[in-house]
């Protein structure tokens, strides 16, 4: 059963500023949904309405099964009473509290008799993996420790939906990287569904079933993120999605046959075979190529030229120009080229994006043959 339902909802600020607009989404039972999009394009409005803490300017919000908000109907239950539960970026902890109190406090308040409480305090350090802090208090642990403590104190009435906002912005690279592994962990072990916000791509990629980017209020795609990575319906989600980012670049294109044009940019004529049938009107089109859909060879002879490279160990970047355009490659392991070196490339995989120049929305998905 879908647990969380967002139709039409809308949230004005003042006469004029409309900071989401008409968002349509369903959360289904025990996803880990990410609200992505750069900053000020309405996350945080939009988590806040779902639990409560806003009211939205129109729409209607229903919670398994049960309407929490009609804007025409006067409907709008409290927070409290939609059993739910959140983490913020500043997650603050009670500091005259030892870790265990800070986790028992809630549960105190709910009534819940000694015994349930010592069970599920310890049951939740735990799975938190900080058992050993339990007598101390929040000043004498690190940032990670604290972090895990208020996911504990946030879990520890067992909410049917977490909402976590930007919950790991305020961690070192290292300990966000470890936090992601043990929220990813935690959203199996929990068995609820997880609303997370981030601006950051490669957070939504990595922890969630569904993504919602958004920009400027406004839905850009909602599904998987292997999905919005590979299928993005336009050329916002492209460019958002994937780092180093996608190469976009204008080209002119002619068609052919049905499933062919042939395609024109930055000096290089290449055959543009596409998955589905082409209806190409005019002249022009934009062309997304990820950075590891691009073959890298020596040749002295070669369409393109080296512009520096950086490695990390893993996997290199090559920035490379074709004409006086810069692109993106990325190529696995340690390689080196030098500066203004003379390479060829070619496009792999039936990856190659091809967007309508006006309407920015993705036409085709395709192969490029030079
Ligand atoms: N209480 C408010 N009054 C007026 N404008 C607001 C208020 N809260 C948020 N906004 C505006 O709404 C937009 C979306 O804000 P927010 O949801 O916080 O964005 P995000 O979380 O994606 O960074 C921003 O332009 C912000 O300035
Ligand atoms: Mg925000």
């Amino acid at each position: 059963m879908p647990e969380i339902i967002l139709k039409n909802i809308r949230k004005q600020f003042g006469d004029q500023f409309v900071a989401v607009d008409n968002l349509n989404m369903v959360i289904e039972d025990r996803s880990f949904i990410t609200l992505l999009g750069p900053s000020g394009c309405g996350k945080t409005t939009t988590l806040r309405m779902i639990a409560g803490l806003e009211t939205p300017t129109a729409g209607q919000i229903m919670i398994d099964g049960k309407i929490v908000f009609d804007a025409a109907k006067g409907i709008n239950v409290s927070p409290d009473k939609r059993d739910v539960g959140f983490l913020f970026q500043n997650y603050a902890l009670w500091p005259h509290m030892t870790v265990y109190k800070n986790i028992a406090f809630g549960l105190e308040n709910l009534k819940w008799s000694k015994a349930q409480i010592e069970e599920r305090v310890k049951e939740l350090l735990k799975m938190l993996r900080i058992e050993e802090f339990a007598k101390r208090y929040p000043s004498e642990l690190s940032g990670g420790q604290q972090q895990r403590v208020a996911i504990a104190r946030t879990l520890a009435p067992n909410p049917k939906v977490l909402f976590m906002d930007e919950p790991l912005s305020n961690l070192d690279a290292k300990l966000r990287g470890e936090m992601r592994t043990e929220l990813k962990r935690l959203h199996v072990d929990t068995n609820s569904t997880f609303v997370y916000v981030t601006h950051d791509q490669l957070e939504a990629m990595t922890l969630s079933t569904n993504v919602c980017l958004m920009e400027n209020g406004k839905l850009q795609q909602f599904a998987p993120p292997l999905k919005i990575y590979t299928e993005p319906e336009n050329v916002f989600v492209a460019d958002f999605m994937g780092n180093p980012t996608i190469n976009l670049v204008e080209a002119k294109a002619v068609q052919k046959e049905k499933r062919l044009a042939e395609v024109d940019f930055c000096g290089i004529k290449a055959k543009y075979i596409s998955k589905e049938d082409l209806d190409l009107k005019d002249g022009k089109i934009i062309l997304g190529i990820r950075p590891e859909h691009i073959a890298v060879n020596e040749n002295q002879n070669g369409n393109a030229t080296i512009y520096t490279t950086l490695p990390t160990g893993m996997e290199t970047t090559l920035k490379l120009l074709i004409g006086d355009k810069m692109f993106s490659a990325i190529v696995f392991g340690s390689v080196d080229y030098e500066t203004d070196q003379k390479v060829d490339i070619n496009f792999l995989e039936e990856k190659i994006l091809m967007f309508d120049p006006e309407s920015k929305k993705r036409i085709a998905i395709g192969k490029l043959e030079i």
